[in-house]
């Protein structure tokens, strides 16, 4: 019984990360999305990472495979984004180039 809903469950986590767009495929939870330049001196100076556009959504504090849906998550950001950022944070990756919407 108990595997049955694990089943269901790695099903529905497939279904959840399936869901953003081959060309940005990466499915994140994050503290933040905003444009890069609103924390480029962070980005450049910690990270190293110069990016080819700085208006586009950058997302911080992510975490993969979890829901990001329902209360728990609230105020998340559940983002697609294109590439990592190497970036060494305790809070979680960085990612660039994304799209998002706030976990409501
Ligand atoms: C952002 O991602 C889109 C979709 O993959 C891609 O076409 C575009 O070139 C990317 N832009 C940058 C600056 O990496």
């Amino acid at each position: 019984m108990q595997s049955i809903l694990l089943g269901v469950l790695l099903a529905l986590t497939t279904i959840v990360s399936a869901s953003c767009p081959s060309a940005m495929p990466l499915s994140l939870c994050c503290l933040t999305l905003e444009p890069f330049s609103a924390n480029e001196y962070v980005w450049e100076n910690e990270c190293g990472a110069t990016v080819p556009d700085t208006s586009l959504l950058t997302a911080s504090g992510c975490e993969v495979n979890v829901p990001c849906e329902g209360q728990e998550w609230e105020g998340m950001y559940a983002a697609c984004c294109e590439e990592y950022l190497n970036c060494p944070s305790e809070d979680g990756a960085v990612a660039y180039n994304c799209t998002g919407t706030v976990v409501e």
